[in-house]
Parts: structure tokens; sequence; C-alpha cells
């Protein structure tokens, strides 16, 4: 089964003032995942990868075509159903860590579904082993470096068992080995995943699967090994070979 259908997604972001014409930023996107794939997102600044993301996740409603995730459509209406499958790890970690401690952020989700504690503590913990940050759960999240900032994040939407997450340029900011080390634990989570970023490395390590997205549009879907050694194609819209070609 598909996690995750877009079928001629579109979104216009309104004028900044009245009168003003719609600025389009996502425009007649379709494509699918299945169930445990990892698929990047890539394109030049501006491109919509941000747009496309908050539209999967429901934070901005499309203006034409369809969003579902795990077989259900993402409205209003079913927003509550679909949080569980769906998670999001916003661009900046600050974003989305907003309590004292790594371990009140990541038990936040459970506990507003509804977990009991044991299952709350349960989840917590199962999360926490899976991005290896076991020692920093009681950790106030204002101490935390940006790679291990990165990492809780990822946890907040683990403890939710997300069968799709959606990542907005999570290698941003980190150093080398933080960003090495976020792309081992990426590589080590079964849940599908949706990669945007324009470190086409990092995609070309952690995705089977690429979408490039050129002023909004889907231009080409198809296998990452092909697609990001097409030094052509990529610089004709806005991207660069990544360094592993180059250096090749
Ligand atoms: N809040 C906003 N209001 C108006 N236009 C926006 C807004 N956010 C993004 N845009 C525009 O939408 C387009 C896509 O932006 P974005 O999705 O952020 O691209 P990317 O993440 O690929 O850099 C750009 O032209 C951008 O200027
Ligand atoms: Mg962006």
């Amino acid at each position: 089964m598909n996690i995750l259908e877009l079928e001629s997604l579109n979104y216009a972001y309104p004028g900044a003032r009245r009168g003003e014409a719609p600025i389009a930023a996502v425009a007649d996107v379709s494509f699918q995942i299945a169930e445990g794939e990892n698929v990047g997102l890539v394109g030049a600044n501006g491109a919509g990868k941000s747009t496309l993301l908050k539209l999967i996740c429901g934070l901005l409603e499309p203006t034409g075509g369809h969003v579902s995730v795990a077989g259900t459509e993402v409205r209003k209406e079913t927003l509550g159903q679909i949080r569980k499958d769906l998670g999001y790890v916003f661009q900046d970690s600050d974003d989305q860590l907003f309590t004292s401690t790594v371990y009140d952020d990541i038990a936040f989700g459970p506990r507003n579904y509804g977990y009991t504690p044991e299952q709350t503590r349960a989840a917590v913990e199962k999360a926490l082993a899976a991005v290896h940050i076991e020692s920093l759960k009681d950790r106030a999240v204002f101490r935390l470096s940006g790679g291990e900032k990165k990492l809780a994040a990822i946890a907040t939407v683990l403890s939710m068992g997300s069968r799709l997450m959606l990542l907005d340029e999570p290698s941003v900011g980190l150093d080398p080995r933080n960003r090495r080390n976020l792309m081992e634990v990426i590589q080590s989570l079964p849940c599908a995943k949706l990669i945007a970023s324009h470190d086409l490395d990092f995609i070309y390590d952690t995705c089977s699967r690429v979408v490039v997205l050129f002023k909004g549009r889907a231009v080409r879907v198809g296998d990452t090994r092909q697609i990001l050694a097409d030094r052509a194609f990529l610089e004709a819209n806005g991207l660069e070979l990544p360094l592993s070609f180059v250096t090749r």
C-alpha cells in the first residue's frame, strides 16, 4: 500500500496585499510513496519543498488537488485521524521542542493521544533508543547542541509510531560528524520518509527515489542514482552534482 499519495496538488500563497496576485508555490504535483520507502525532495531555494511538506501535514490547505496519508485524505476534519501516521520534523528544531526536558517533549504526543503513563514511558524509551539519545532523557532542551536537538525532534515523531516522516532540510547547520550520525539514524528507521533537502549527498545516501521540484513543479520523479548523476539536468534545475560524483 502507498503511505502517501499526491494527486495534482496545487498551492498558491495569497498576495501580501489586497489586490496583489497570488504566488504559485506548488503546481500540479503528483507522486506516491510506498510503505517504508525513503524519497528525497530536491530543488533549489524557493522551488516549493517546504510548502509541499506543509500541504502534506495539513499546515496549509491545498488550492487544488488531493493528499492522502495511509489511505485517508488530509483535510481539516481528518487531521486528528492522520496525526498518528504522520510526523513532521521542522527545519528549525526550536520550533519543535517547546517543553523543558527532552523526555517531556517526546512524551507530549503520546500523553495527548491518551496513552497511559506506562504506555507513554515505553513509547518514549523506544524513541530515545532508536536515535541513540537515552543519556539525554532528562536534559533541558536549551542545553542541547544542534545535532542533539535534531535527534530529539525526530524522537518526538517516533514516539507516536508514525509510518511516514517528513523532514525539512534535516542536515542544515550540522557539522560533518553529526550529519553522518543523522544519516545513519535515518537509514536505520523503518518508517517511510520524505526528505526535503538541497544537500544532494545526504539524499544520495539516504533515499532510493527522488522528486525534483523546479518552480513548484515535479519535473522528474525516479531513481536517485540516475537522476543525481545527471549533471546537465541538475544544473538546468538550479542544482549541483553531489560532491561524491565530483571527486570521483
Ligand atoms: N509565507 C509565504 N508567503 C508568500 N510566499 C511564500 C511564503 N512562503 C514561501 N513563499 C514562496 O513560495 C515559493 C516556495 O517556497 P518554499 O516552499 O519555502 O521553497 P523551498 O522550501 O524549496 O526553498 C517561493 O517562491 C517562496 O518565496
Ligand atoms: Mg524550504
